[in-house]
């Protein structure tokens, strides 16, 4: 509480403006600042150590933005930049560095505190041994009750055209697209640096009719695609949507590449699906591969783009028109702004352990390969203002965490060969089928443990990803099926026949025990791998309801003027189970899509 109002009256004195504030040199703030718990950290630690003695050399201005970047500037300044730092940690010979992490961030008070505590952000998903100074060991990012800031006041106002939601793929789209048509864009992120899940996609992106398809002479089209997504999601898609994105697809796919951006076809095909389709990056990740081109667009673009900002509310006139949102900012408190449009783009809720279990309690506790942050707040923020949500049911479980860790691995390595057996040393089920599927098969298997093995074949299709795997420590290989179960605790005899059972399959193009239909590799080519993984909450499906023009819907079908959704907070489109790789390309249709309606409202 003392800390809290202390806060509180600095922070009203800083930003206020006073006559002598001109600077946090100001004494009465220095004094605070200088002793006791604020002077415990490492802001108090170069003080004492006459690097920064003087307030200044960190607060270049007597304001403390929510992004903190003024801070950033001057921490580089004096230490150099991320990039230095990673390549400095590398030549001491750093396998794993703080400082070479794939979220593209290059902001250093994203993990370095200066009047509290600081954390390794890397830790929010890895288990990595990090001595931080002055470091702790979580942040809890848990889910925040909004309905507090129902009647709110904020402490100023500002304008602007377009407010976008979340910064992932689907904000970040809309960002691009809304900045470059001259909108006055404002993308806000509540996390200390954007990207989302979205930054954490392996498998790739779907596009039918690229050039890549017709370079490898394969055949496809609107109709095929959206026949695939509806099978994959047992019919129960909102078609309109998926017309749009299949559509939408090849010319998202055309804005990405004019960027910079450049995606091979992946020649696996998702289970059960007509063509391969899916677009990938031979350098590792999708996500951080297409999040990284974003960036420097968005940078470019002139979008402002601030982290540590959440939005609590949506704001409404009388009438019911969306006005702007509130927004919370980390250090210059609760703040309104007006804006034109509202592009809702949160994402999921799948670390909303509690939503989840309210229509899951079989999924209590269970860990969420989604970003920290995927608490569904666009879910909060919606319905107060009447929107339609519906199908909070659909979560999806992914057969394929690293077991202990919360780290998806990429379905690319299933649909290009690789296979699931369990401590029996058995397969189980059709190892290449859709994710729900899956991920309720697992479950049922003895122990819930469970491996995927693929081959150096497998692996050369994606060798930057096992690569990374072999890293951070997932991956056991061995020379024979017998020295591989012998190091994963298999039975060595059950899964060699097993080996040679599937093999011959592979061999007959004829899966007989489970009905696999995409049988590309026999796995016996070179080493043979394994990783024991686990189910795991990879996304969720329920969400807002839109219409092909991205507006949300209200309880009556009708849109909510002024208020536009894409992404994952969306639902219906993806129906029970998500084919994937449509997550990837709807951002971008779907995101810009917003933004070209943004740009309507406000000629
Ligand atoms: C590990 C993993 C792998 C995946 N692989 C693939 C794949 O290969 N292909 C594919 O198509 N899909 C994949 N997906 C799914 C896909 O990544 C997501 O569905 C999609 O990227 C979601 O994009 P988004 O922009 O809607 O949400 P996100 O990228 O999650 O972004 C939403 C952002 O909004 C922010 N936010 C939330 N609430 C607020 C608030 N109140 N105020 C301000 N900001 C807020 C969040 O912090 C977040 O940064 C994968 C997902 C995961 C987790
Ligand atoms: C005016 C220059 C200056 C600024 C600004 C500055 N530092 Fe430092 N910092 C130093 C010096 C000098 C040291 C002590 C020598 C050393 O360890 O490099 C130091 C030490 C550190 C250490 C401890 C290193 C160790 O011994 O383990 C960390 C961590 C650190 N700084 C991070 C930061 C961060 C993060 C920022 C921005 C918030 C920042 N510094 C701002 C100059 C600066
Ligand atoms: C993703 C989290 C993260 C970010 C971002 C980050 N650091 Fe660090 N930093 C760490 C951790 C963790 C350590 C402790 C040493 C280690 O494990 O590498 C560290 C150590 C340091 C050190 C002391 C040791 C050394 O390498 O010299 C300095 C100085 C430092 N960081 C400066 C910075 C600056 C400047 C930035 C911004 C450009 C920055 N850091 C960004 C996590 C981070
Ligand atoms: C080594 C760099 C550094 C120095 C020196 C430094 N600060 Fe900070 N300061 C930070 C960072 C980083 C933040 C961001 C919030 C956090 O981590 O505490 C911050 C935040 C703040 C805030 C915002 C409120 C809060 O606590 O989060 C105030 C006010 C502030 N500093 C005042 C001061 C004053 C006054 C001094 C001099 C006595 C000072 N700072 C010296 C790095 C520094
Ligand atoms: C929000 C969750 C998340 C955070 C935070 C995160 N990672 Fe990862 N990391 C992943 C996922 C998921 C993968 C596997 C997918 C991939 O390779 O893109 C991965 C893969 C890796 C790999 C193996 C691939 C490679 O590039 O070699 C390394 C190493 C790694 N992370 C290091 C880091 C470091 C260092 C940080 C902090 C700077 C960090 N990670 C932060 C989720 C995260």
């Amino acid at each position: 509480m003392y800390k809290k109002l202390l806060i509180t009256c600095l922070a009203a004195f800083v930003l206020g403006g006073t006559a002598n504030a001109e600077s946090l040199d100001d004494q009465s703030i220095k004094q605070v600042y200088s002793g006791g718990k604020y002077a415990d950290y490492l802001a108090g630690y170069h003080q004492k150590l006459g690097a920064a003695a003087q307030c200044s050399a960190c607060h270049t201005s007597s304001k403390v933005s929510d992004s903190q970047v003024e801070i950033d500037k001057s921490c580089i300044a004096c230490h150099g930049t991320y990039e230095a730092l990673g390549k400095k940690d590398q030549e001491k010979g750093k396998k794993i560095s703080a400082h070479a992490g794939h979220l593209s961030i290059n902001s250093c008070t994203t993990c370095h505190g200066g009047h509290e505590p600081s954390f390794a952000y890397c830790n929010n998903c890895h288990i990595f041994d990090m001595d931080m100074k002055f470091g702790r060991q979580k942040i809890p990012y848990t889910p925040q009750d909004l309905t507090k800031y129902k009647d709110a006041v904020p402490n100023r106002v500002e304008n602007a055209d377009v407010v976008i939601v979340g910064g992932g793929g689907a904000g970040i789209a809309a960002a691009i697209e809304a900045s470059r048509n001259g909108l006055k864009t404002v993308l806000l992120e509540k996390m200390p640096i954007i990207g989302g899940s979205s930054l954490l996609s392996t498998g790739g992106m779907n596009v039918q009719g690229s050039k890549q398809q017709k370079e490898a002479g394969i055949q496809d089209n609107p109709e095929l695609f959206v026949k695939d997504t509806l099978k994959v999601g047992k019919g129960k898609n909102n078609v309109p949507l998926n017309e749009v994105l299949a559509d939408g697809s090849p010319k998202a796919l055309e804005w990405f590449e004019a960027m910079g951006g450049h995606l091979d076809l992946d020649k696996g095909v998702y289970g059960g699906c007509s063509v391969p389709r899916m677009h990938f990056t031979k350098s590792g990740g999708i996500g951080r591969y297409m999040i990284a081109v974003m960036k420097k667009e968005l940078e470019k673009s002139g979008a402002d783009v601030r982290v540590n900002s959440q939005v609590v509310r949506i704001n409404k006139d009388k009438d019911g028109n969306v006005t702007g949102v509130l927004v919370k900012g980390k250090n210059s408190g609760l703040y309104e702004i007006k804006a034109k449009s509202v592009i809702l783009a949160t994402g999921s809720y799948a670390n909303n352990g509690a939503l989840v279990a309210k229509y899951h309690p079989e999924f209590f506790g269970m860990v969420s390969s989604a970003q920290p942050g995927s608490h569904g707040d666009g879910l909060q923020l919606a319905e107060p203002i009447g929107a339609k949500i519906t199908h909070l049911e659909r979560v999806q479980v992914h057969p394929n965490i690293a077991a202990g860790t919360s780290i998806m691995l990429t379905l690319a390595f299933r649909t290009n060969g690789g296979i699931l057996v369990n401590k029996e040393g058995k397969r189980f089920f059709n190892d290449n089928a859709p994710r729900n599927e899956l991920g309720a098969s697992m479950l049922r298997q003895p122990a819930q443990k469970v491996w995927l093995v693929y081959d150096d074949a497998v692996a050369a299709k994606r060798q930057k990803v096992h690569n990374g795997y072999v890293r951070l420590g997932f991956v056991t290989g061995a020379a024979t099926p017998e020295e591989l179960a012998k190091k994963v605790g298999l039975p060595e005899k059950a899964f060699a026949d097993e080996m040679k059972k599937y093999a011959g399959f592979v061999k007959n193009g004829k899966d007989e025990d489970f009905g696999r239909k995409e049988l590309p590799e026999a796995l016996n080519k070179g080493k043979l791998y394994a990783i024991e993984v686990i189910p795991a909450i990879g996304g969720t499906l329920g969400g807002v309801n839109i219409n092909t023009n991205t507006q949300v819907l209200d309880e009556n079908g009708k849109p909510i003027p002024n208020l536009y959704a894409a992404g994952e907070v969306v639902g219906e489109w993806h129906g029970e189970d998500r084919y994937g790789g449509n997550a990837v390309a709807g951002n971008i249709v779907f995101g810009r899509l917003a933004a070209q309606q943004a740009r309507k409202a406000v000629k």
